[in-house]
């Protein structure tokens, strides 16, 4: 039967409001976009991928990755390696962190990743891929998921041999981005294999790849029959189409919306972040908030060139007043939040 959108499911124990899971995206699923995403209707949300090494060696930077807000639950972490004893330590300290889901990566074509025996390269070596699935089943409580591809070569079915495999080392469920890794981002999600790899397991499985709107949502849950549907480039500067597919908003928003929006999002992540990482940081996002067609693109270019966020913000006010009184209104509306504190060193904390 096709699940509908806006029912609870579950993983595991962790109770989902939601069948619409926001993607983990390296260098985009900040705190700032997973809140946002929570706001607009996703039931899960996942951080962008955490390297284990860079836990083990308590990299700074990396462990501010597993900064969790109270607002942000259920979340899940995901986490890449290739060392089943590491992937085990880092899962520890993700679930201290507050994760409610480990989510272990089978799915990045990135050389840089790949080359080092994690990411998508695991479902080339089952036996090792189970090996981490069991080893981070064994050290954590919280259920643990696995988020991969096809496969390595164009037109590989190796998801569908490996699938039940990590179902039986451990998995609690399985997300599916029908593409190779060969492919990276280019053709279709084909989610044929999604539907082929429900059949194969009895436990949840998330379709992933070119979920853009509410009708194609509910097209690939009635093809596949997943529990859920996982929204990532759809969302980039655009958590009106999460609230589309959520069936919370309809219409576009306008150009106050975008820019009260753009905002806090700009706000929250100089909290996260700090202001000088922050300013690079939001570059790309100008492009995706205020392309579109919503703004002119001298606008964007113009943005991009200024040299700290207070100036973008009073040149986004300048171009829409009225985003002020909206941007109260959001604050006002935001849950009061304690955010995680570990023990992390001070640095991390800079921007509150
Ligand atoms: C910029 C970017 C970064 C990504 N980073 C990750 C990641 O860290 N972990 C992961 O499992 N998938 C990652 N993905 C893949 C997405 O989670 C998703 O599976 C893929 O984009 C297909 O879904 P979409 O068509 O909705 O974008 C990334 C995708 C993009 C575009």
């Amino acid at each position: 039967m096709q699940a509908k959108l806006d029912t609870p499911w579950h993983i595991g124990t962790v109770e989902i409001p939601s069948r619409i899971v926001l993607a983990p995206m390296a260098g985009v699923s900040v705190q700032a976009f997973r809140r946002q995403g929570r706001r607009f209707g996703a039931g899960l949300v996942c951080s962008e991928m955490v390297s284990c090494a860079g836990l083990q060696h308590r990299n700074e930077r990396t462990l501010g990755y597993l900064r969790i807000g109270a607002d942000e639950h259920p979340l899940a972490v995901q986490i890449f390696g290739a060392e089943p004893s590491v992937m085990a330590e880092a899962a520890r300290q993700v679930e201290d962190a507050g994760a409610d889901i480990v989510d272990i990566n089978y799915g990045c074509p990135v050389r840089k990743v790949t080359k080092t025996g994690a990411g998508a390269t695991l479902l080339d070596d089952p036996e090792r891929a189970c090996a981490i699935v069991a080893a981070v089943a064994e050290a954590v409580d919280v259920p643990v998921t696995v988020k991969m591809r096809r496969g390595l070569a164009n037109g590989s079915r190796t998801a569908l041999s490996v699938g039940p495999k990590l179902v039986e080392a451990g998995a609690a469920a399985l997300t599916l981005h029908p593409r190779s890794a060969k492919q990276m981002y280019t053709g279709t999600a084909d989610h044929s294999l999604t539907a082929e790899l429900v059949e194969l397991v009895d436990v949840p499985v998330i379709a992933s790849g070119d979920i853009t709107s509410r009708a194609r949502a509910h097209e690939v849950l009635a093809q596949t029959d997943a529990a859920a549907v996982m929204v990532g480039r759809a969302a980039q500067g655009n958590p009106w189409t999460v609230g589309e597919i959520a069936g919370l908003s309809g219409g576009r928003p306008s150009r106050e919306e975008i820019v009260a929006e753009l905002l806090l999002f700009m706000e929250d992540t100089v909290r996260e972040m700090g202001e000088e990482r922050a300013t690079g940081f939001l570059k790309k996002f100008y492009g995706w908030y205020l392309g579109r067609g919503r703004f002119p693109k001298p606008f964007k270019q113009e943005l991009v060139q200024l040299a700290t966020v207070a100036e973008v913000e009073e040149r986004l006010l300048a171009a829409a007043p009225g985003a002020a009184e909206l941007l109260d209104g959001l604050r006002a509306e935001l849950p009061e939040v304690e955010h995680t504190t570990l023990d992390l060193p001070v640095s991390i904390y800079a921007g509150g």
